[in-house]
């Protein structure tokens, strides 16, 4: 018998070409498996899932976890998402009137307005780096965030992987020069759970937020904060539930996020089952087969019409996700969250998921590229955007 295709792996509507997985991963078939068993055991008796089990659940589910990204279980506690994870550093951070956030200019919609939100409730302000167009080698970045940084800047935060366009940011060495300099970071990383390699303890950053939902294909609904020592004793939920452990253990600063009142934790305790799910296909495989498509549709969407790539020629500076840059650039911004005309259509006419993003006055078709697309699934998207621009 010929092996399943990997689409058979996750519940996928055939008539959909999805290659939105970086904004809302699909979950896996066994992994939904594993999730619905967790909640029904929940379910069944609730009080001794609460009570007696679930703390140590969480644990061995921070166990896999931790090894899989090199955290300490110590030093983490599972959030909802990445969104919850930046509003907690937001909650933490000590800010006065005329003190600075400092954030990329490739920082996340809902990032900027979180930060937004607590600088205006707070008197400080944001200011934004620019990043190098093209991106270029990690000094340039280096110096275009340092170049921002004044004496009144108390957190630079900036993306592992950057959302509207899908670059990897060399964290490692901002982290190195963030130190020397004694500027906090956060580091907003959704993406670059599974996509890149990652050893989140010898980062070097303050905080490590991520979703598992995206390139990990753990459910919906699983992310984590990682804190470093120095800022754990001070740590504060926006969400105020009885704190303490249920089951009798000693205080540790994540109990704040172990009961945020009754809810189902199913979500975390399926984050091994999205571990060995992505082992068993082979971590590096995903990576390899995901570039590979992403370049490939690099090649099969470019337009000679079309501003470059912001990442120049360097294909070292995206993973499994690639923003194309699109010509007519100047077509209007959508406002809120309306999604842009030709997204609407790729998905009225075409079945096709993929997201049509502003940034910079340009706009960009930013694919996603996980195990279960091929490259017949580009090849609908060049046909469709052939037809409709
Ligand atoms: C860079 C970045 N940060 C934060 C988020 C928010 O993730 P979530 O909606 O899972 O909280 C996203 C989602 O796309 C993202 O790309």
């Amino acid at each position: 018998m010929n092996d399943p295709s990997p689409r058979d792996l996750w519940s996928i509507p055939a008539d959909v070409t999805y290659l939105h997985h970086g904004a809302f991963g699909p979950t896996p078939r066994v992994v939904q498996d594993v999730r619905e068993a967790w909640s029904g055991r929940l379910a069944a008796e609730p009080m001794d899932f609460y009570v007696r089990r679930m703390e140590g659940e969480l644990d061995a589910a921070k166990e896999r976890l931790g090894a899989f990204v090199g955290m300490k279980p110590a030093n983490f506690t599972f959030v909802d998402n990445a969104t919850f994870a930046m509003n907690v550093v937001a909650a933490t951070l000590p800010l006065e009137p005329g003190d600075e956030v400092l954030l990329t200019d490739h920082e996340y919609g809902a990032v900027q307005r979180t930060w937004r939100k607590r600088c205006e409730a707070t008197g400080a302000r944001i200011t934004t780096a620019r990043l190098p167009q093209p991106l270029g080698d990690s000094v340039g970045v280096v110096e275009a965030i340092f170049a921002a940084v004044t004496e009144r800047t108390k957190l630079l935060v900036v993306s592992h992987v950057t959302s509207p366009t899908a670059l990897v940011l060399p964290v490692a060495e901002i982290c190195a020069e963030a130190r020397r300099r004694g500027v906090p970071v956060a580091v907003d990383g959704p993406h670059a759970i599974a996509m890149q390699p990652l050893d989140v303890e010898s980062l070097g950053c303050d905080f490590y937020c991520a979703s598992l939902h995206k390139w990990l294909s753990a459910p919906l609904g699983s992310g984590f904060l990682w804190v470093s020592r120095r800022w754990q004793d001070g740590i504060v939920s926006p969400i105020t539930s009885w704190g303490g452990s249920l089951a009798g253990r000693p205080p540790r600063w994540q109990d704040d996020f172990n009961w945020l009142g009754s809810r189902d934790p199913a979500a975390f305790l399926s984050v091994p089952a999205a571990i060995d799910f992505l082992a068993e296909q082979g971590v590096e495989r995903f990576r390899e087969h995901g570039h590979a498509l992403a370049e490939y549709a690099l090649e099969r969407l470019t337009r000679a019409e079309a501003a470059p790539p912001l990442f120049g020629d360097d294909h070292e500076l995206f993973g499994t996700l690639v923003g194309v840059p699109l010509p007519d650039a100047d077509e209007e911004k959508p406002k809120g969250a309306d999604q842009d005309p030709l997204q609407v259509a790729l998905w009225e006419k075409h079945r096709i998921e993929v997201p049509i993003v502003h940034w910079g006055g340009q706009r960009f078709v930013r694919v996603s590229c996980h195990l279960y697309n091929t490259r017949e699934d580009v090849d609908r998207l060049a046909g469709a955007l052939g037809e409709l621009l």
